[in-house]
């Protein structure tokens, strides 16, 4: 039984106040204010990031975050894949996590149906080097065709052969530029994204300042070992201030949506 420590309420939340309290801001549409654009009315996608961390800050437990999650924090990994127009992911986490088939479950489907959206929101993949392999139950059973994101200089001969059971979309020269991420999916008209991962990606967009919304699930365990943080890589100029926008528990876990600060 999920309940809200903030707003304050009683009582269980049903899924409709789940979508309700993680709706994307009715302006996400237009976008939100391009990051490090001298022009104040170019406008980007809305980034909303959802992770899983143990209470020691690790971002996995073996390896994958799969053993982080309770059963309130798959319940919301869930409904969060509902309202997105896409969800994109970094190749370490396709990798890592063995995505494959419909992400948006029969319900949810019906619902995105009734809301007037796809029944499936587009699928996308951060990958640099292209090491995915076009064989894999991930395209054979996309129920879209995904959006492989990269840069000029990946192998021609893994673009070549992605690009029978994806749409590849150049987005810089050595390496995804977060800019030209964001105005490809400007273009494509999927304003709201949803991004599960992984660390590299966050990072990324972190250091471009890009990121609107982190939807962060603090379980209540200590993972111990080495595992990485929900982000790496190189750190911004400096921090990014957040708000908190809900909190939410479920058996001792933290369900935390925190939305980036307006200055
Ligand atoms: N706790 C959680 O909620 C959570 C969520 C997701 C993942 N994870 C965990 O995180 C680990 C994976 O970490 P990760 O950092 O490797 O994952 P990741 O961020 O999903 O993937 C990193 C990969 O994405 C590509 N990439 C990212 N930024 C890029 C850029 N600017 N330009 C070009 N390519 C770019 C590269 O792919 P190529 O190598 O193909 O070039 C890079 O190796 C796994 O253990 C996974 O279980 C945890």
């Amino acid at each position: 039984m999920i309940t809200a420590l903030l707003p304050g309420g009683s009582g269980a939340l049903t899924d409709a106040d789940l979508l309700r309290l993680y709706a994307y801001p009715d302006d996400a549409d237009s976008g939100s204010a391009d990051p490090g654009c001298a022009d104040p009315g170019a406008q980007h996608p809305y980034v909303r990031f959802n992770f899983v961390a143990a209470a020691d800050g690790s971002a996995t437990s073996n390896g994958l975050s799969s053993g982080l999650g309770n059963d309130g924090d798959k319940r919301i990994f869930n409904l969060l894949r509902r309202l997105p127009d896409i969800i994109l992911v970094g190749a370490g986490t396709i990798r890592a996590e063995g995505y494959e088939g419909a992400l948006v479950d029969d319900e949810g489907q019906a619902w995105r149906r009734g809301q007037g959206l796809p029944a499936h929101p587009a699928l996308g993949i951060i990958s640099g080097s292209l090491d995915l392999d076009p064989s894999s139950g991930f395209f054979a059973n996309a129920p879209v065709k995904p959006l492989i994101f990269t840069s000029d200089s990946a192998p021609a001969s893994r673009l070549d052969a992605l690009s029978h059971v994806a749409d590849v979309v150049p987005c810089g020269a050595e390496s995804v530029e977060t800019g030209l991420l964001l105005k490809a999916l400007a273009q494509r008209a999927l304003p709201r994204v949803l991004c599960e991962g992984g660390p590299a990606v966050l990072g990324a967009l972190t250091a471009s300042d890009a990121v609107d919304d982190l939807c962060l699930s603090l379980s209540p365990l200590l993972a111990g070992g080495e595992g990485p943080r929900i982000s790496a890589g190189k750190a911004p100029a400096g921090p990014v201030a957040l708000s908190l926008a809900s909190l939410l528990t479920e058996d001792s876990a933290l369900y935390i949506r925190y939305v980036k600060a307006r200055t």
